[in-house]
């Protein structure tokens, strides 16, 4: 299927007179180098800072965008932070997000979070899943761009959605709308080990992974509460972790509405995404992961069995990009009101 014309060129406001300044903390990380490689390149903001935890107090370099960034890693400070940039990105755990993101906002800076900190509207979900976020402060948005667009423009913090709810949720939410769901629904994720972090552990190790696939969190992760809460209602939702860097890819089993055609079917799809550039329907053809990594795209495809009202769809993202730093670019700019593509196509 052909790559839908944007729907962003429609909001696509006047670019801002001068480039917004931008910075982002927690830049050392997987996910924030990232959004520094990203940002760097990104034609409408300067990037004026990229910080790691303040562990060590020597600016750190990133080798890998050596000619992309030449800049060094300084250690984190707030007050920097503040005055030197407009939005500021945090690419954080979920703690120091808390923390940091409330500060932020304090000192009347936009914010763009990657963690959970943000993310849950419940405070007994919250207080279970993110105990570290007492309150939510006001301007927080769930900014899920491809369904949140309108709320991102005007958000002070975007919470951006966790890399595994960000792909479930596409797929999904569509055909929640359309009350086409009935019944349980199953999802089977697949995640390389970037997506958790850079820190290792003996799940994480080389040794532990390589040649091996591995189930995690069943019934215990913390991404379920966040896809129950916004598809409004429960789901069986099984982590695996695969021998890859990147990529994520879900499986997910699904009853359907009695008389439910592929028809029906395909035609929630495409109403919910004719008009958004990066989710791309695979339809019959079920995609993969090596089809999405490096890019910001999700890719969408399906299966139905309409005589047992059964459906299988396959949902693949880079959880770095699409569920990371560039879900987190895409909505900066949405913020700024420019073409949800740029610095991404
Ligand atoms: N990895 C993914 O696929 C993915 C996807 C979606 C969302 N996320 C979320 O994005 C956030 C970052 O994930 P990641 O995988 O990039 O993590 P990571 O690779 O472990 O990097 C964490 C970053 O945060 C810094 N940091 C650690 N503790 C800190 C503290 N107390 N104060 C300030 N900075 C601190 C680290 O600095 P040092 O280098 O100095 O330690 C590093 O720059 C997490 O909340 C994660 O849940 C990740």
């Amino acid at each position: 299927m052909a790559i839908p014309v944007s729907r962003a060129t429609e909001r696509a406001a006047a670019a801002p007179a001068r480039p917004t300044r931008v910075a982002v903390a927690g830049a050392t990380g997987y996910a924030g180098q990232e959004l520094v490689r990203l940002l760097a390149r990104h034609p409408a903001v300067t990037l004026t800072a990229a910080m790691s935890s303040g562990a060590s107090s020597a600016p750190r370099p990133l080798p890998s965008l050596r000619r992309i960034w030449d800049g060094a890693a300084t250690p984190l400070d707030i007050e920097r932070l503040a005055s030197d940039a407009d939005v500021v990105f945090l690419a954080l755990p979920e703690a120091a997000s808390a923390e940091i993101g409330a500060a932020l906002l304090q000192r009347g800076v936009r914010v763009i979070d990657l963690s959970g900190a943000f993310r849950i509207r419940s405070g007994a979900d919250r207080q279970r899943w993110y105990p570290a976020t007492a309150t939510l402060p006001d301007g927080v948005v769930y900014a899920l761009p491809e369904r949140h667009a309108g709320a991102i423009r005007s958000a002070r913090l975007a919470s951006c959605p966790g890399c595994y709810p960000t792909a479930a949720l596409l797929a999904l939410e569509p055909l929640s709308a359309a009350g086409l769901l009935e019944g349980s629904i199953v999802i089977d994720a697949k995640s390389g080990i970037s997506g958790a972090g850079k820190a290792p552990s003996e799940r994480t190790h080389f040794c532990e992974n390589h040649g091996s696939v591995a189930a995690y969190g069943v019934f215990s992760h913390r991404h379920t509460a966040e896809i129950e809460q916004e598809l409004r209602t429960s789901v069986t939702f099984v982590p695996h972790l695969v021998p890859l860097d990147r990529g994520i890819l879900e499986t997910l089993y699904v009853s359907l509405r009695r008389g439910t055609a592929e028809a029906h079917v395909a035609a929630a799809m495409q109403e919910a995404y004719a008009a958004t550039p990066f989710v791309r329907l695979t339809g019959a053809e079920l995609p993969e992961i090596k089809h999405v990594a490096h890019t910001n795209f999700c890719d969408i495809g399906w299966r139905i069995d309409e005589g047992r009202g059964r459906l299988v769809l396959v949902a693949v993202l880079d959880n770095l990009l699409k569920g990371a730093a560039g879900q987190a670019v895409q909505n900066m700019n949405i913020m700024l009101g420019i073409d949800e593509r740029t610095g991404l196509l």
